[in-house]
C-alpha cells in the first residue's frame, strides 16, 4: 500500500467538510439542482434509478484490509449490506441516502478513502494491472507512476472542468491487463536497451457509442517529462475538445477529427513551450514515491511443483489452482484471483460478511493487502504457495473459490436496468442466466479463455466492444433485446468486436452463445482461443450457425 502523508489526509478531511456544507445547502433549498450537480459529481454521486449511486475511488486498485473492513461496515450501516466492484477498479454503493453521504465520506476519510473525482468532467481514478509489482511478465512496476499521476491530477486547477471525463490507464508488463488502448490516455512503461525507463503515450481510445482504439502519439518519452507531457496533452484537449455536444466531447472525437498526427504535433508544440518554464520531475522522485509503498516481507521460499500440489487436493482445488492462481516474481509465491462471479450473485457484488472474511484471509495469507481488477474480481497478490490448499478451503467455505477466472462465466457486467436509468435492458439477470446455462465446469474449462462482457446500453460501461463475446442491451419497440458481437479484445491485442446480426430476446441469448462456441469447438486449431479462431474465421461461419438455424 502507498502510505499517505499528513497533507493527503488533510485534503481528504477538508473535502468532507466542504461536501457536508454543500449537501446541507442543497437540502435546505439554498442551492439549486443545477448548482449542486457538478458538486455532487466531483464527489462520486450519481442519481440513478432508485437512489443515489456513490462511487468510491480505489487508487489503481489497491486496498488494505482496514479499508475493506471499513467498506463492509459502511455497507451495513448506510446501505444494504453489500458493495459493487466496478469495471474501473472502483467500488460503488447502490443505496445510500443523500443525507447520509457526508457521514459516509467522513467514515471513509478515516481510512484515507474518498470519492474525489470519481465522476464528473475531470481526470478520473488512474487504473492499472491488477498484478502490478508481482506479475511475472512485468517490465516496470506501474504503481509509483500511477501514484505520481494521482498526485498530479487530484485537484489540478486547470483540469477540473474538462469537456468530458478523462481516464488514464498505465501498463508496465508484456500483456496489457489495464486495457490502455481503450482509454483517453494510455501510458506504456518500458525499458530501453540500457535498462532505462521509457514511456510510450497513446491517446484517443475509448468505448461508449463511438468505440475507438487509441493512437500512439509519443514514443520513448523520458520519464522526467511525463507530467509535462500529460499537461500538454490535457491542455490541447481542454482547448479544442468540443463543449457544444456531450456526445462529441471525449478526446477520442478530437483526435479523430484532428487526425492523430496533427493532435500529436499540437501536443508536442505545447510540450516544448511548457518545458521552457516548467521543471522536469526531480531526480529520485519516482524512487521516493516507490519507497512510500509498503513492501511485503517475503520469506526465502522455493517454487513448488504445481503438479505435486494439485495431487494433494480435490478436483475442484485442481481446477482453481490451474485457473485462478497466477505466476509471481518472487519464488515460492503466487497471486490468487477471487472471482466475484458465483452463479446468482450479480457480477462484482460482495456482501459485508464476505468482505470481513476476505479481510481476515488477506491478513492471514497475503500481507494484509488486496487488489481489485477491472474484470470486477479481487486479488490476493502475495500468497505463499505452501498455503494455497489452506486458502482454497477457506475461500470455498465463503463461496469465493469459483474456479472460473477468464472463463465464460467470469462475466463483466454493468449495473444495467436494475439500477441505471439509461439502460435499454437489464444485464445482471442475463449474466445469471448465462452462468446457469454454462454450469458444467468440464465444458467451461474445455472452452478455455473467453471474455464475455454485457452492457445495458451503448455507453458501454462493461466494455462490450472488447469482449471476445460482447452483448449490448437494445430497445426494440419498448422491449428488451440483446445485440451480440464477437472478436473484441483488450489484452494481448486490442480489437473491437463486430455485430453478428439482428438482436435476440433474453431467453434466446444463452443458446446463441452455445452455438457461437460450437463453431469455435469444431474449427479451432490446436491451442487457439475463442478470440483467435473468431478473428481467423471472420463473422460468416458464426452468422451462418446462429441465423441459419433460427430461420429453419
Ligand atoms: C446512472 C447511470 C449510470 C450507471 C449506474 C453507470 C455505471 C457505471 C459503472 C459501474 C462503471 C464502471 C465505473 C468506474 O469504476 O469508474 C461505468 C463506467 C462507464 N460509464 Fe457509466 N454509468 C451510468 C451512466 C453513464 C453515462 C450517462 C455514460 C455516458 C454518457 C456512461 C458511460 C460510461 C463509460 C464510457 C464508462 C467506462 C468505460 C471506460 O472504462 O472507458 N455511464 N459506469
Ligand atoms: S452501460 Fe448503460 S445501462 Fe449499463 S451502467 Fe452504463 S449507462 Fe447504465
Amino acid at each position: 500500500m502507498y502510505i499517505y502523508d499528513d497533507y493527503d489526509q488533510r485534503i481528504v478531511d477538508e473535502r468532507v467538510d466542504q461536501f457536508r456544507d454543500q449537501t446541507r445547502r442543497y437540502l435546505a433549498g439554498e442551492i439549486s439542482e443545477d448548482e449542486f450537480l457538478p458538486l455532487r459529481l466531483q464527489n462520486g454521486l450519481y442519481i440513478q434509478r432508485f437512489a443515489p449511486m456513490m462511487r468510491i475511488a480505489i487508487p489503481y486498485g489497491l486496498l488494505s484490509t482496514r479499508q475493506v473492513r471499513k467498506l463492509a461496515d459502511i455497507s451495513r450501516r448506510y446501505d444494504k449490506g453489500y458493495v459493487h466492484f466496478t469495471t474501473r477498479q472502483n467500488v460503488q454503493l447502490n443505496w445510500p441516502s443523500l443525507e447520509e453521504v457526508p457521514d459516509i465520506l467522513a467514515e471513509l476519510a478515516t481510512v484515507q478513502m474518498h470519492a474525489i473525482q470519481t465522476s464528473g468532467a475531470c481526470i478520473r481514478n488512474t487504473t492499472t494491472d491488477q498484478f502490478a509489482g508481482v506479475a511475472a511478465d512485468e517490465v516496470v512496476d506501474p504503481r509509483p507512476w500511477c501514484e505520481l499521476i494521482r498526485q498530479w491530477s487530484t485537484f489540478h486547477p486547470e483540469f477540473a472542468f474538462l469537456p468530458r471525463k478523462f481516464k488514464i490507464a498505465v501498463c508496465g508488463a508484456d500483456e496489457d491487463r489495464a486495457a490502455t488502448l481503450v482509454h483517453d490516455i494510455g501510458v506504456h512503461l518500458r525499458k530501453d536497451y540500457q535498462g532505462k525507463v521509457r514511456i510510450n503515450i497513446l491517446a484517443g481510445g475509448g468505448l461508449g457509442r463511438t468505440p475507438v482504439i487509441g493512437a500512439l502519439i509519443k514514443e520513448d518519452l523520458e520519464p522526467e517529462q511525463l507530467l509535462n507531457y500529460l499537461d500538454a496533452a490535457l491542455r490541447i484537449y481542454n482547448r479544442y475538445g468540443r463543449r457544444d455536444n456531450k456526445y462529441k466531447a471525449r478526446i477520442k472525437i478530437l483526435v479523430k477529427a484532428m487526425t492523430p498526427e496533427v493532435f500529436a504535433r499540437e501536443v508536442e508544440d505545447e510540450w516544448n513551450r511548457i518545458k521552457k518554464i516548467s521543471q522536469p520531475l526531480g531526480p529520485g522522485e519516482i524512487e521516493r514515491i516507490a519507497r512510500n509503498f509498503t513492501r511485503p516481507d517475503y520469506e526465502a521460499l522455493a517454487d513448488l511443483d504445481f503438479n505435486d500440489l494439485a495431487l494433494q487436493g480435490s478436483p475442484q482445488f485442481q481446477r482453481w489452482l490451474k485457473q485462478n492462481v497466477s505466476a509471481h516474481q518472487q519464488a515460492g509465491y503466487s497471486a490468487v484471483t477471487l472471482t466475484l462471479k458465483a452463479t446468482a450473485d450479480a457480477p462484482g457484488d460482495v456482501s459485508a460478511e464476505q468482505l470481513d472474511e476476505v479481510a481476515d484471509l488477506a491478513d492471514r495469507f497475503s500481507f494484509g493487502e488486496l487488489r481489485v481488477s477491472h474484470e470486477q474480481n479481487l486479488i490476493f497478490a502475495d500468497v505463499p504457495q505452501t498455503k494455497l490448499p489452506e486458502l482454497w478451503q477457506a475461500l470455498d467455505r465463503i463461496g469465493l473459490a469459483t474456479p472460473n477466472r477468464g472463463l465464460l462465466t467470469d462475466v463483466i457486467c454493468c449495473p444495467g436496468g436494475d439500477y441505471c436509468a439509461l439502460a435499454n435492458a437489464r444485464s445482471i439477470p442475463l449474466a445469471e442466466e448465462i452462468q446457469r446455462y454454462f454450469e458444467d465446469l468440464d465444458y467451461l474449462h474445455d472452452i478455455g479463455e473467453l471474455d464475455l462482457n454485457i452492457s445495458g446500453c451503448m455507453n458501454a460501461c462493461a466494455h462490450h466492444h472488447v469482449g471476445h463475446i460482447g452483448i449490448l442491451g437494445v430497445d426494440r419497440k419498448g422491449e428488451e433485446y440483446y445485440q451480440i458481437q464477437i472478436g473484441g479484445s483488450a489484452t494481448r491485442e486490442t480489437t473491437l468486436g463486430k455485430i453478428i446480426g439482428p438482436s435476440f430476446k433474453r431467453e434466446e441469448v444463452p443458446d446463441v452463445i452455445r452455438q457461437l462456441i460450437s463453431v469455435y469447438l469444431e474449427q479451432r486449431h490446436d491451442g487457439e482461443r475463442f478470440i483467435d479462431t473468431s478473428l481467423r474465421l471472420g463473422l460468416e461461419p458464426f452468422k451462418e450457425k446462429v441465423y441459419g438455424q433460427k430461420a429453419a
